[in-house]
């Protein structure tokens, strides 16, 4: 998996480059996400299957002084990266860091709650996030972060709310695995706590590993694995995923398999057929 890393000299990127030093990460002098020729010529000679992008303009002074030039690497910086990838790889996926900033900050807020950015830095961030509308495969991280240095200011705000956390922790929040095979991957599942998936078969599996499981839909065309007790369906909202999460795990289901998965005869009968008797 090759992994396109920006912004590797700022803050969060430098933390991400040493988690994932195998990245291609050009610096800025080197590689200008404004500058699309340079971008397109870029995607044309190397095959990207994953962008972490946290290159920008962070500063909210800087962007409220200079607009064009925030909307500039925000906003069209972002686009041109989206399009590299949109064309080359149209299966790439891109992680944008956005900002909490994207809320009004007057309070906790959820993924769902209506953005609405009070500076033109987060301004820039929210229609940043909207060009990878356009992909196929993409996560926006809405996240706060500080470096762990000396805080560089005289005082701190006070009109603000925030759960920040130092840039280290958000880059250790994003792990990369490859995609697994069957075995790995049942694996993965026999040795989880709660399975979290918006898949039909995972829960069937779930249910055959004695794991509790959150289906993130709101049908399910395997009715009967909720029946056995090991499925609840969630939707799609946070609150309601964190909710189905606490539910099925805090209590032992009737791990009534059998209901659901058959009597554990069916290889003997394909047997049996096989060998030209029909049960
Ligand atoms: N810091 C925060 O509190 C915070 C909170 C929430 C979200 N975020 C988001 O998280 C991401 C990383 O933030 P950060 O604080 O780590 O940023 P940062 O320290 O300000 O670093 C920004 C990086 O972007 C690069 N860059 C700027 N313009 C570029 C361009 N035109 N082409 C290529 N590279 C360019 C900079 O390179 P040069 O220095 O060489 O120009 C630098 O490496 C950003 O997207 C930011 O919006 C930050």
């Amino acid at each position: 998996m090759t992994l396109l890393l920006t912004g590797v000299t700022g803050t969060l990127g430098s933390d991400l480059k040493k988690l994932f030093p195998e990245a291609i990460s050009p610096p800025h002098s080197e590689f200008d996400i404004c500058d699309k020729p340079k971008v397109d010529e870029f995607f044309k000679n190397n095959h990207i299957d994953l962008i972490i992008h946290t290159a920008a303009l962070t500063t909210v002074r800087g962007c409220e002084e200079d607009k064009i030039l925030a909307t500039k690497i925000n906003v069209e910086g972002t686009k041109n990266l989206v399009d590299g990838l949109f064309h080359s790889n149209p299966d790439g996926y891109f992680v944008y860091i956005s900002t909490a900033c994207v809320f009004d900050g007057t309070g906790f807020s959820n993924e769902d709650d209506i953005p609405q950015p009070v500076n033109f830095y987060a301004l820039t961030k929210l229609l940043g996030e909207y060009e990878l509308k356009k992909l196929r495969k993409s996560l926006v991280i809405r996240t706060n972060f500080t470096g762990r240095k000396k805080w560089p200011y005289p005082k701190a705000f006070t009109d603000r709310f925030g759960t920040y956390l130092f840039s280290d922790q958000v880059a250790k929040g994003i792990k990369l695995i490859n995609p697994l095979g069957f075995f790995d991957f049942s694996k993965l599942e026999k040795n989880s706590f709660c399975l979290i998936t918006d898949s039909g078969t995972i829960p069937e599996e779930a249910l055959f590993f004695q794991k509790p499981c959150v289906t993130i839909r709101t049908t399910t065309e395997r009715p009967e694995i909720i029946e056995a007790g090991s499925n609840i369906l969630s939707g799609l909202s946070p609150d309601n995923i964190l909710q189905s999460t606490q539910t099925i795990t805090s209590k032992k289901p009737d791990w009534q398999w059998n209901k659901a998965l058959g009597d554990g005869k069916t290889a003997r009968k394909v047997l049996n057929i096989l060998g030209g008797n029909l049960y």
